[in-house]
């Protein structure tokens, strides 16, 4: 449904990955080399899929990725999925490329995580850090995955920039697209005005609609262990770092005092090839054990999630779903998909003979 709803380049933005989309198929498919086993004949009729993170406790074991962009898939997208996860009590991470005013999402719903792609420059990184704790909000998580700009073969082929740059088709994209461009694009032009990179830095970033790409958005090559050092001794609340494939960089979050970190590959959209993160979990775990060890990228059914938990995993995060479910409903698009997955999660404990996630472990895995 959203690939109808959704210009072709906006669609395509969502969907693809890069190259020849190998780690996006991986991290499916990786989820198929381990069979679940089942205890049968145990008391399943109270069971819960309650799940504790920093303190808090969330109704299930997954949350809603940090996409950006998501408020030109659906209106003010980044308050329709953060609204959405503090309406349903699981975690929902606020994206730093987004065009709507991090202190909105925070007023609207102030258990959001907001996700930073750092500055090179320390004042900007400082004042964003800075303005992320004026805004009340008390989980900041670092992407460390995108020192360079990914080989997106995909957006060339749709036609997706990053800032859009205005053309013809793009223009009839819009036009043949009709509910999305009042529904999204009129709707947030005639409200809010011309979009623009809101929480890149401390201040207001471009345009989304510009002629001219700012180099400073696209290259990251500047972020080292260095630059996190320094965010830990500001940064008073909960720190993750999300992006950790080995289990020598999880040792190093764990010396730099990191809170949490997301083993994730970004859904496969930075480095192809890149490992499936379920399949260097353990090794991650064993290395991280000051805080929870999560996970991202190609997650899509109750059993993915169970698996995941079973592994080790203190809970996982979903993507494009949920940004797909915004883009063709809304906030009720979004309730929608979280209780899909949550009932799955539900049914599925109980053949598993599990009342509890905390029963979840290694002994549930059988490798195929
Ligand atoms: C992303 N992702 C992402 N990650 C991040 O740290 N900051 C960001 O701004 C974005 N932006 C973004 C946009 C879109 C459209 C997608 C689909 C993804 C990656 C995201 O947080 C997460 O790692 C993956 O989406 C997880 O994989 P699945 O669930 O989409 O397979």
């Amino acid at each position: 449904m959203a690939a109808k709803r959704l210009p072709k380049p906006l669609y395509g933005y969502v969907s693809g990955a890069c190259e020849d989309n190998q780690s996006l198929l991986a991290n499916r498919s990786v989820f198929a080399e381990y069979e679940l086993l089942t205890k049968v004949l145990v008391d399943v009729s109270a069971r819960t899929q309650e799940c504790s993170l920093f303190g808090r406790t969330y109704s299930s074991p997954f949350g809603i990725a940090p996409m950006g962009l998501a408020a030109l898939t659906s209106y003010r997208g980044d308050i329709v999925l953060a609204n959405a996860g503090q309406r349903e009590n699981i975690p929902a991470i606020m994206s730093g490329w987004s065009l709507v005013p991090l202190e909105d999402v925070a007023r609207s719903a102030p258990n959001t995580w907001f996700q930073a792609y750092l500055s090179k420059k320390k004042e900007e990184m400082d004042a964003l850090v800075d303005r992320v704790e004026a805004a009340g909000l008390s989980t900041l998580v670092i992407t460390v995955d995108t020192p360079a700009q990914a080989n997106r073969e995909n957006n060339v082929r749709v036609g997706f920039s990053s800032p859009l740059r205005p053309s013809l088709r793009l223009a009839w994209q819009g036009i043949s697209h009709p509910r999305w461009l009042l529904d999204v694009f009129a709707r947030t032009l005639l409200r809010h005005g011309m979009p623009h990179f809101e929480n890149w830095h401390g201040s207001r970033g471009t345009p989304i609609l510009s002629k001219n790409l700012n180099v400073d958005i696209t290259q990251r090559g500047h972020l080292t262990w260095t630059q996190i050092s320094a965010i830990r001794k500001r940064w008073k609340g909960c720190l993750i770092l999300k992006g950790i494939l080995s289990a020598e960089d999880a040792a190093m979050a764990a010396n730099q005092g990191i809170d949490g970190i997301i083993v994730s590959n970004h859904g496969g959209r930075q480095l192809d090839g890149a490992v499936a993160p379920l399949r260097v979990l353990p090794a991650i775990l064993s290395q991280f054990r000051r805080g929870p060890v999560m996970l991202d990228s190609g997650i899509r059914r109750g059993t993915d999630v169970i698996k995941a938990l079973s592994l080790g995993a203190a809970c996982v995060f979903v993507g494009r779903p949920f940004n797909y479910a915004a883009a063709v409903a809304g906030p009720a698009g979004v309730d929608h998909a979280i209780h899909l997955l949550r009932e799955e999660i539900s049914r599925n404990l109980a053949m598993m003979g599990v009342t509890s996630l905390a029963q979840l472990d290694r002994s549930f895995l059988v490798a195929t």
